[in-house]
Formats: C-alpha cells, sequence, structure tokens
C-alpha cells in the first residue's frame, strides 16, 4: 500500500504554514500575507489611498489592499485572468496584459496612484533561466506602468524571481525612488527564489515629468 506522507496534499505537493493559515482564515490565497508583511513593514496602505495592483488574480491583494484603503480609496487591478472574487465597490478589474499597457490611458480614466504593486509572474515552464528572464521582464513592465502612473512620492512593490538583471532592476528603482530595498517576506516559501523589490518617495510623477519637457 503506498504510503501516504504527512504534510502532503492530495495533488502531493507539499503545503507550508502560510498555505494553511490562509486556508484556515478563508484567505483567497497565500500571497495575502507578503503584502500585508510588505505593507506593515513599509507602511505602504492607508486610508483614502489609490492603488494599482499588476497581476491582481485570484485577489488575495485586491481583498487586502481594498479593507486598507478603505471606500475612500481605489484599487484597480489588472490581470490576464478576469477576477471572479466578490469584491467593494471601490475596487476596479480590467483583463488586460500589463506589458502592453499605456500608463497615460490609466491615469486619464483613474488620475494617478500612490502605489502601484505587481505581484505578476509567468507561467513557469520548468527552466529556471527562462522562468526568471520572463520575471524580469515583467518586473520591468511593471516598473515602467509604476513610473507613468504613481504620483511624486507614490510607493512601489514588485515581485520578481531573482536573476542576472536583478541588479540592474535594483539600480533602476533607486535611481527613480529616494528609497529602494529587496527583500524576501517571511511567508515565502523556503525554495523560492522570489524576492520582493521595494520603491518608496517616487522622485518625479508624471506631471513633473511633462513639466520638464516645457520649453
Ligand atoms: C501569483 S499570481 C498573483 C496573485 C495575487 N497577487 C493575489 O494575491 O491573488 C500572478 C498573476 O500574474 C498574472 N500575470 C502574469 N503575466 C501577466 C501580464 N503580462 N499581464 C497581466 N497579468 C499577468 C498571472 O495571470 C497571475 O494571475
Amino acid at each position: 500500500m503506498a504510503r501516504r506522507r504527512k504534510g502532503l496534499s492530495d495533488r502531493g505537493t507539499r503545503h507550508d504554514a502560510a498555505y494553511r493559515r490562509a486556508k484556515a482564515e478563508g484567505k483567497v490565497a497565500r500571497a495575502v500575507y507578503k503584502l500585508e508583511e510588505l505593507d506593515r513593514r513599509f507602511r505602504l496602505l492607508r486610508p483614502g489611498r489609490k492603488v494599482l495592483d499588476l497581476g491582481c488574480w485570484p485577489g488575495s491583494w485586491l481583498a487586502y489592499a481594498a479593507e486598507r484603503v478603505g471606500p475612500e480609496g481605489l484599487v484597480v487591478g489588472i490581470d490576464l485572468r478576469p477576477v471572479e472574487l466578490a469584491l467593494p465597490p471601490h475596487v476596479h478589474t480590467a483583463v488586460a496584459d500589463v506589458t502592453e499597457i499605456d500608463p497615460a490611458v490609466l491615469v486619464g480614466r483613474f488620475g494617478t496612484f500612490d502605489l502601484v504593486a505587481s505581484d505578476m509572474a509567468p507561467h513557469t515552464s520548468g527552466d529556471r533561466a527562462t522562468d526568471q528572464f520572463r520575471s524580469e521582464e515583467l518586473a520591468f513592465a511593471a516598473l515602467h506602468v509604476a513610473r507613468g502612473v504613481l504620483r511624486r512620492g507614490g510607493h512601489f512593490v514588485v515581485k520578481v524571481f531573482q536573476g542576472p538583471r536583478f541588479g540592474e532592476l535594483l539600480a533602476e528603482v533607486r535611481t527613480h525612488f529616494n528609497e529602494a530595498r529587496a527583500l524576501v517576506p517571511p511567508s515565502t516559501r523556503a525554495a523560492s527564489r522570489e524576492q520582493y523589490v521595494i520603491g518608496r518617495g517616487l522622485r518625479r510623477g508624471p506631471a513633473a515629468e511633462a513639466a520638464s519637457c516645457d520649453p
């Protein structure tokens, strides 16, 4: 008879403490604890804030951000997949590819944002170098959107599977934000190569850039 190993799910994958906690607390995804940890540490969210969530499906970050910003705030989520979770009216979601988004269109519709948070992850191919490459591409795309939609002083959080361009990404965030940090939240799986890069205080918002183009 096949032995059933302790800690393995029906699909044979090992579930960690964060997964089990999310299940027990009725959270949509374990990812919520990462945003919670980043928020606690870097004070990213508060009532009334406007948040853009890139790679928002299935919606645990949306639900957390919606609660933290409250009905005076706004949360906009974008993903390749439609979000089916029931969310309050101050949350708007759209199906789109973030690499093809024009930040000016978002600003035209919602105004500037206080926080851009990207938890985007590529479909894993099984090849580590390919996955890192795609993840870093998504992180640079998120940074491009963030620079286009954040107000001056706004914050940026991006998940990335650390690869050869990680140093370049951190350097770019350091260039555009007053403070740049890289961190692995405690609820991240031990075997994961994922990190979060945090930029606090955008040095130049879209309005400042437009002004600097004036003769
Ligand atoms: C780890 S999940 C996000 C989990 C989410 N933060 C939550 O808490 O529920 C990563 C998401 O990134 C999305 N994604 C990957 N590439 C994308 C792209 N180019 N544009 C938009 N979303 C993308 C995937 O569809 C996937 O839903």
